[in-house]
């Protein structure tokens, strides 16, 4: 019996409707669009303004665009992860309440949460559960609402992060198609370099931690930009070179968005040309577990069957890796 590979065979994606541009931020805080555009790529993003959404509402938008494009029935789905690291509210899992928004009645499900890797993470384990022939379809949404956790008086973290959201599905493939490699990895040592200090178990909420401003993304940003840059670079290429592909051989990088001079050392180290490397940073700024599967979202209909696929992520944790993965449909 040949082998169960584990195929991504839809996606879909939403992002909210108010942009976010760089000339808005220059009136909030000390920037400029000219700093954002060549430090980091970006030139708007996306926000969720609702005060009563949260990263669910983007989540169940990116599923109901796929389901309805797909035109699959929700009760086929067997599990549903949701990639995030904005969950609506901690303990009760906003995975759940995602799969029963949107009528996965029998499916389980949770959430994963590996920072900006969270999405790739989600795909190692969602080829995982459909290898091993547990089960047939696995719904990995990336969503995260990155507007609730930003101090929009810090330049150094508001001008970079966007909210949205996007979403695969993973089936059984028997052509060799889907998920071929990968290379995970962490390093607990950054933690400190990209984080939010307060509201967990280690610094529960308090006066004092209101006080001082605790609740809000803080990231080193060199130190991590520093890390980013290689690591991203390294297993990029350990994925060319473990599965014997050249830039040639390669038809996308699918780089996390979180700075565009990271995505292209990249493809540079790669020696992948411009039209083989998906980019959105410009219109959606990081969007943190989003940026892979909307990447796809938007470059779906670029896709063919069997074109060979590198997705490479860096986040918080420190957390990072690639995946080769070949295309499984033409849309
Ligand atoms: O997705 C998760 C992983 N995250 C990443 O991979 C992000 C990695 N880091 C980065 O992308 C970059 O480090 C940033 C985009 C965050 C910052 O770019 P940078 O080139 O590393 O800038 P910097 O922090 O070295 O700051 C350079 C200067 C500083 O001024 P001085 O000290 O040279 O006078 C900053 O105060 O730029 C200043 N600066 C700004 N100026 C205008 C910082 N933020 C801004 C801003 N507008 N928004």
């Amino acid at each position: 019996m040949s082998k169960i590979t584990a195929a991504i065979t839809a996606v879909g994606g939403y992002v909210p409707d108010y942009v976010l541009t760089n000339q808005i931020l220059e009136t909030m805080v000390d920037t400029n669009d000219e700093w954002i555009t060549t430090r980091t790529g970006i030139k708007e993003r996306r926000i969720l303004k609702d005060k009563d959404k949260g990263t669910s509402f983007l989540a169940i938008e990116a599923a109901k665009d796929l389901l309805k494009k797909n035109n699959t029935d929700p009760s086929e789905i067997d599990m549903v992860i949701l990639a995030t690291a904005t969950p609506d509210m901690p303990v009760a899992s906003t995975g759940a309440y995602v799969a029963t928004e949107i009528g996965a009645v029998n499916a389980f499900s949770y959430d994963l949460s590996a920072a900006c890797s969270s999405f790739l993470f989600g795909m190692s384990v969602a080829a995982k559960y459909i290898e091993s022939g547990s089960y047939k379809k696995v719904l990995l949404i990336g969503a995260d609402k990155m507007s609730s956790i930003l101090d929009y008086t810090d330049r150094t973290t508001c001008i970079i992060f966007g909210d949205g959201a996007g979403a695969a599905l993973f089936e059984p493939n028997n052509e060799g198609l889907g998920v071929q490699d990968e290379f995970l990895r962490s390093d607990g040592g950054g933690r400190e370099f990209l984080k939010i200090d307060a509201g967990g178990s280690l610094l529960p909420p308090s006066e004092e931690t209101l006080k001082n401003n605790q609740h809000v993304v803080f990231q080193d940003g060199k130190t991590v930009f520093k890390f980013a840059v290689t690591k991203m670079a390294d297993v990029s290429e350990k994925m060319l070179v473990r599965n014997n592909i050249t830039g040639d051989d390669l038809d996308w990088l699918v780089p996390h968005q979180a700075n565009n001079r990271i995505i292209e050392a990249t493809a540079r180290r790669m020696k992948l040309p411009e039209d083989k490397v998906m980019k959105n940073i410009h219109r959606y700024g990081n969007t943190t577990s989003a940026t892979l599967p909307l990447c796809l979202f938007d470059y779906e209909k670029k896709l063919k069957k069997g074109d060979n696929l590198v997705f490479a992520s860096f986040g918080g944790g420190f957390t990072w890796g690639a995946i080769y993965l070949k295309w499984a449909y033409n849309s």
